[in-house]
């Protein structure tokens, strides 16, 4: 262990408390000023520690610094996050992510960054990552599945994303066809799947996750302004971001052993609960086309079933979901 990991788990035994400079000197074998040195470079790191000439050092509680060693710290899981490479700033997780499988990364590898500079959404929208409100996230995979089956690990990792909300947090949590994840109805996270094939099978698979944690309406920019949420906004209170990142992985390890092992239909079963999609009259808007119709069902390839008011069904692979309400007395 560096001196400087030693500083920050001495100051972070003692969260929330002041500790003296000569103490911790004492403690670690190094004069005051590398201690004053180690402290500025923690604060650097995004650690929110006090100085004070007279008191020493206080350790804030709302620290939430986003490091592999923070992740790692009572992650329980086997094999996600076994690599993890976390960034100040980035353009895109799932750019580095993609990088990194092509050159051989294993299966459960994460990136994730404070910041992304080009984050991106499904349709080349961008996705709005500004420093240390949000969770950047991509997850390479290596799953031994048809490319045709690909969108079910979409599926599976808004489950995922879903139940770590809900296991943290008492939110009104739907996710919405194919990638969104909303509470109260406005967007608190995406999902933004892109696969590597060779021949008929998948090389890999990155998984990119966006959750709007610590935002304040004003972060927003005004063209998402009132279509976004974050978990702050929802309940009034800033949320760990570490904490988030470590039930996501875990609820994702668990729902894809689940696919390995017993198949897809628990974990479309659990979509479906989530969803509440099915038996609902959508608009789905698709490059250049629009279809309305009651959702007859998602298939196990995550293709939603429509019928339109004709009796005509259509299987949509891609598109945007809007509800419609019903007609009083239909
Ligand atoms: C969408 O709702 O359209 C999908 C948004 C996906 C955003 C995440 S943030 C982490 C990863 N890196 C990206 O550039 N995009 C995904």
């Amino acid at each position: 262990m560096t001196t400087k990991e030693k500083l920050l788990l001495y100051l972070k035994e003692n969260k929330g408390n002041w500790v003296s400079g000569e103490l911790l000197s004492g403690k670690l074998g190094v004069s005051r000023a590398a201690i004053c040195k180690h402290v500025r470079k923690l604060k650097e790191d995004g650690y929110e520690i006090e100085s004070s000439t007279r008191k020493g050092y206080l350790f804030s509680k709302v620290s939430d610094v986003l490091s592999a060693d923070e992740i790692r710290e009572g992650l329980n899981t086997r094999v996600f996050g076994n690599n993890i490479v976390c960034l100040k700033e980035t353009d895109s997780t799932n750019i580095r992510a993609k990088n990194l499988a092509a050159q051989g990364a294993s299966e459960g590898t994460v990136v994730i960054a404070e910041k992304q500079t080009k984050g991106r959404g499904r349709k080349k929208r961008i996705w709005f990552s500004p420093a240390g409100a949000g969770i950047y996230v991509s997850l390479v995979l290596r799953p031994a599945i048809s490319p045709v089956e690909a969108p079910r690990i979409t599926l599976m990792t808004a489950v995922a994303a879903a139940e770590a909300l809900l296991s943290l947090k008492c939110l009104n949590v739907r996710i919405k066809w194919p990638n969104d994840i909303l509470v109260n109805g406005k967007k608190i996270g995406g999902i933004l799947t892109e696969i590597s094939t060779e021949m008929d099978s998948v090389d890999y698979i990155v998984v990119g996750l966006g959750l709007n944690v610590n935002m304040q309406l004003e972060t927003f920019t005004e063209d998402i302004r009132g279509k976004a949420t974050s978990i702050l906004m929802e309940t009034g209170e800033r949320f760990s971001r570490i904490k988030l990142v470590q039930a996501y992985l875990q609820w994702h390890e668990k729902y894809y052993d689940i696919l390995k092992n017993r198949g897809f239909e628990p974990v479309i079963q659990r979509w479906k609960e989530l969803a509440d999609i099915i038996g609902q009259t959508v608009r789905v808007d698709m490059t250049g086309k629009k279809i309305v119709g009651k959702v007859m069902d998602v298939d196990n390839n995550g293709v939603l079933i429509l019928k339109d008011n004709q009796g005509r069904s259509h299987g949509i692979f891609s598109g945007d979901v809007t509800f419609v309400p019903d007609k009083p007395g239909k």
